[in-house]
């Protein structure tokens, strides 16, 4: 199977719970539009709205000039997350490079990251020529054992609120516990985890011990629950001043005011809607049925609407099986993943129906028993 069999697919209309691709209907799990908002009539219109006003580009550097439609959304993410100020970016992957760059003028700084943070994270610490140190995913005694060794610097813990290729979350309690004891900066990115609660707030909300404030960063993406194309940071009004000061902000065009007007309407919806209500039961749904039928769900925490299918087979050959059934899945393949962990990703949005995760769960049993193993596949490892 070719690279391009698999990747650059050609869609004829918006991905959501199905797709569309050379004329045929696909039972589809790939978009990360988890309340399945990105059709919506309303947020339709409101984008639709914003470019009769604005026009389609916003044509400038929105550090000079930019729409009211900014505010109107930075406020939001503020009131949502319960934090002072906010910044938005032209993606999430720019948010992480411009927010860490900012913090890497701090003196002294050092940074420990959880091993499994998304590459954009990454990326941006090693610009930042700072000193830094992966600790194991999710391991407090390995944090604990680094934040020892580095007593005396100013250390930034960074973290994904969710994590996108696995879907768990960060023990987030349990990192609080230790920035009471060692006194760091904690950074959060929420790209998957932002508004994924019952009551649609921050991770901090789904872990509800949490005390407010605990967080002192959060990046995140529009591109996922808040259907539109951007990126986002959330944090004190100091630290955000300095974090437009990054060259990431400063010196590119802000997003379409369309984008802009597309997320605000999306939170303006959910801060008025019951959707989280079907999307959580979507994932009881599946994660119940999948566990009937005998399949590990891993890593993947009961709130996660991200679950992953790990194969015995060669990844690619699964998925085409459940392609040439009608289940569209994202794979996630070497070199985005090391060969021993390359799987499927599958992502539970609100729109789904069950004969729609019944179908997927039944396709994944149906290839096990095709196998003639019973073991030959595993939802998560
Ligand atoms: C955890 C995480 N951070 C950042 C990004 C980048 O966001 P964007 O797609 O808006 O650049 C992603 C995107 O998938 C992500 O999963």
């Amino acid at each position: 199977m070719n690279f391009s069999d698999i990747y650059f697919k050609e869609h004829e209309r918006y991905i959501s719970e199905t797709a569309l691709m050379n004329g045929k209907k696909y039972h589809s799990f790939i978009s990360a539009d988890y309340y399945s908002l990105n059709t919506h009539t309303f947020i339709k219109q409101a984008a639709m709205d914003a470019i009769q006003t604005y026009g389609t580009s916003l044509s400038v550097g929105q550090f000079s000039d930019r729409s009211p439609l900014i505010k109107q959304l930075e406020a939001r993410l503020c009131t949502v997350s319960s934090m002072e100020a906010s910044c938005i970016f032209t993606s999430g992957y720019t948010a992480n490079l411009g927010a860490i760059s900012a913090t890497s003028k701090i003196d002294n700084v050092f940074y420990l990251y959880d091993k499994l943070c998304h590459a954009s994270i990454v990326s941006a610490i090693k610009s930042t020529k700072c000193g830094s140190e992966a600790f194991a995913h999710n391991d407090m005694t390995e944090l604990t054992a680094k934040l020892n060794t580095h007593q005396g610097k100013t250390i930034i813990v960074i973290t994904e609120g969710l994590y996108s290729a696995d879907g768990d979350f960060v023990d987030l309690p349990s990192i609080v516990a230790l920035k009471e004891r060692y006194d760091f900066m904690l950074y959060v990115d929420e790209a998957h985890s932002f508004v994924i609660s019952s009551n649609q707030k921050n991770v901090a909300q789904i872990f509800n011990e949490v005390a407010a404030g605990s967080i002192d960063i959060i990046s995140g993406s529009l591109s996922k629950a808040l259907c539109s194309t951007g990126g986002f940071v959330i944090a004190s009004s100091k630290m955000i001043d300095r974090i437009r000061m990054s060259r990431e902000y400063i010196f590119s065009t802000g997003i379409t005011p369309s984008n802009i007007a597309a997320s605000v309407a999306c939170l303006e919806l959910l801060s008025a809607s019951d959707r989280h209500q079907k999307l959580a039961e979507n994932i009881a749904y599946f994660r119940q049925k999948a566990k009937e039928n005998n399949i590990n769900l891993g890593m993947s925490n009961t709130l996660s609407p991200i679950f992953t299918i790990f194969p015995n087979k060669p990844c690619a050959e699964l998925y085409q099986s459940l392609l040439d059934v009608g289940i569209l899945v994202q794979p996630l393949l070497y070199p985005a993943v090391p060969k021993e962990h390359e799987r499927l990703r599958v992502l539970i949005n609100a729109a789904h129906e069950t004969h729609q995760l019944d179908a997927l769960i039944d396709s994944v049993v149906s290839k096990r028993h095709a196998y003639n193993n019973a073991d030959a596949l595993e939802l998560n490892k």
